[in-house]
This record gives structure tokens, C-alpha cells and sequence, in this order.
């Protein structure tokens, strides 16, 4: 239905067309999502098959700015449940030769595949995406608006070491400003109960963030010593258009995750980050590498977390029932 308006959350605990963002979701739609990556999970480790609920379908990853992580991980989960995936190449299509983002999607969607998921340097691109076309739109990161997949696949690293999301003090430190995982994390973390701190260079922080719920630190220090999970996003120095710290030296020193400073967390604290990781400049290699670390975790959850999101949005899960 091209033209028609569609966004995720109707409020009924279902999940609908498209997967644009979780301002959009409900925290029952969350909860039900990571339900459903728990059970692919488990039937990881157990070495039990995926059902191959993508048989005969094309997921197309229409990605204009550089991933790692998402792509690949969006490949892999397609890949798990028995679907087919194309990936779009931007520097070898004819965007190059002036086709505009819209007349792309609309000509993916005319060559008969089944959803898309779109990352592009633009916020919005996604939604607009969703709007000209009737198959779903999955959001890989747009610009510094929202990184959906990547807040669902933090928060199921959270629940699964925790046990829980309630209550929980989170401490995200760094460049917040242009960071979509923040953004994501804010919607996904306040909706499932966790306590939400901020720190970071004043000329990174959005104060008006602080409306939704969320506190800001001042000293990184003293802040960790009251935390659960420290979140520590990247210098995004490509989504930026001035210099907003002085220094990269400065920067580390004030709010770099150190080896030192890891000491003040709590023993029982997480250490997350979305990748990809800067050593040296936001942490230390041995933070990375720490017990407390949970990095390489969150990105093998990422395809359990994208698996369940292919089930709601094609492989007909209307409920949380035996499609696996
Ligand atoms: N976390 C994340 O979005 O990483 P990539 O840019 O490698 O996909």
C-alpha cells in the first residue's frame, strides 16, 4: 500500500509493518521481541534448527553508510531462518547516477523481495522509506535519530546478564549529541524500567534530554561508583560538523574508560558498547577485553535480536506461540 503511513506501534502489543524506531514501541512489543530472541538463543546453544520461516523470501540491506555489525548481523539472521538476502552496493548503483533514496526503494520493492532494511546518513530516511512502500522497512541506524536493533539487542545483553532491566542504573558516557544508540537506548531503557544516567563533555550533552526522565553527571568518577551497566558510546567524529572537544587527549582523559578508572565500577558492573569501538580514545583495549566486558556479546546477540524481529515482521508470529 504505497503512500500509506505506517509506524510500528499501535499500542495493542502488536508489532506492525515496519520497525522504525522505539519511541514507537510499547515495552510489552520490547518484552515479546526479546521473548522471541531468547528462545533462538537457546536453541543456538542447544544446537537445535532454526525453523526456516524466510524459505523462498529476499531481504534486501539497502545500508549508505559503513556497518560491520548490523549488516553482517542482519545477513546472518536471514540467513538462519532460511531466506535469501541482497546487499545493496551505493558506490556501484545508480544513486551514482542521481536516483534519488525514494525511486531506490521504490525499484527494490518492484523487483519482488519481501522487506528492507535501510542505514542512511540521514535521520528520517527509513520513515520515508516505510511510507512509499508496502514491504517492511527495518531501520539499521538513520543519521543521529535512532538505531533501533541495536537498543533491542542491548537491552536482551542486559536482561540476560542481570536477569532483569528494572531498576537497574545505567550509566551511557561520551558523545551522546550524535549517537542514534543513545537515542535508541533512551526510548528502550526509561520504557523498561532502568535508571538512566548521562556524562560526557557539556558541548555533547542534549540538557533538554533530561525532560525525559534521564540524569546528567558531571564527573564520570564519582558516577561510576553508583553504576550497573557503563554504556560507552564512540566519539562520533564523522557526525561532526565542529570541533566539540578540545582534544582527543582531553577527551580521554576526562572520559575515556580506562583500565584505572575501570577500578571504581562496581566489581558486579557491565561494560557495553555498540561498536565500533575506538581504543585509546573512548576506552582502553584492556577495558574491551575485561571480564566485566560485555562487547562481544551484545554483537552475537544481535542476530538472535534481528532473527525475532524477521519472525514478527514476516514470518507471520502474530503472538508469542510456537513459531519457535
Ligand atoms: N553498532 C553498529 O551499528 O555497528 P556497525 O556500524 O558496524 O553496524
Amino acid at each position: 500500500m504505497p503512500g500509506k503511513k505506517y509506524y510500528s506501534s499501535p499500542g495493542d502489543g502488536s508489532v506492525k509493518k515496519d520497525l522504525l524506531g522505539l519511541k514507537y514501541l510499547q515495552k510489552e512489543e520490547i518484552s515479546r521481541i526479546l521473548e522471541k530472541a531468547r528462545l533462538y538463543k537457546t536453541a543456538y546453544q542447544e544446537g537445535r534448527p532454526f525453523p526456516p520461516l524466510l524459505k523462498g523470501k529476499t531481504v534486501v540491506n539497502l545500508f549508505l553508510e559503513p556497518s560491520t555489525r548490523t549488516r553482517i548481523s542482519f545477513e546472518k539472521a536471514v540467513l538462519n531462518l532460511g531466506g535469501d538476502t541482497i546487499n545493496f552496493d551505493g558506490s556501484s548503483s545508480s544513486i551514482q547516477k542521481g536516483e534519488t533514496l525514494l525511486d531506490t526503494v521504490r525499484t527494490i520493492a518492484s523487483l519482488g523481495v519481501e522487506a528492507l532494511v535501510v542505514r542512511h546518513i540521514l535521520a528520517g530516511a527509513p520513515h520515508l522509506s516505510a511510507k512509499e512502500v508496502a514491504i517492511p522497512v527495518i531501520n539499521g541506524g538513520d543519521g543521529r535519530h535512532e538505531h533501533p536493533t541495536q537498543g533491542l539487542l542491548d537491552i536482551f545483553t542486559i536482561q540476560e546478564n542481570k536477569g532483569t532491566t528494572a531498576g537497574l542504573k545505567v550509566l551511557l558516557v561520551g558523545d551522546v549529541l550524535h549517537s542514534r544508540v543513545a537515542r535508541s537506548n533512551l526510548w528502550g531503557f526509561l520504557k523498561m524500567g532502568l535508571k538512566v544516567k548521562l556524562v560526557g563533555p557539556f558541548s555533547l550533552l542534549p540538557f533538554h534530554l533530561e525532560k525525559m526522565g534521564v540524569t546528567l553527571e558531571k564527573d564520570l568518577d564519582r558516577a561510576l561508583e553508583d553504576t550497573d551497566i557503563l554504556y560507552v558510546l564512540r566519539l562520533q567524529q564523522e557526525r561532526q560538523d565542529k570541533g566539540y572537544v578540545p582534544s582527543l587527549e582531553e577527551y580521554r582523559y576526562f572520559f575515556g574508560v580506562t583500565e584505572e578508572r575501570l577500578k571504581k565500577l562496581p566489581s558486579s558492573a557491565l561494560v557495553m558498547h555498540p561498536g565500533p569501538v575506538v581504543p585509546g580514545v573512548e576506552i582502553d583495549d584492556s577495558v574491551v577485553r575485561s571480564p566485566q566486558s560485555r562487547i562481544q556479546e551484545q554483537v552475537g546477540n544481535g542476530v538472535f535480536v534481528r532473527m525475532a524481529i524477521f519472525n514478527f515482521l514476516l514470518g507471520g508470529c502474530k503472538d508469542n506461540g510456537p513459531a519457535h
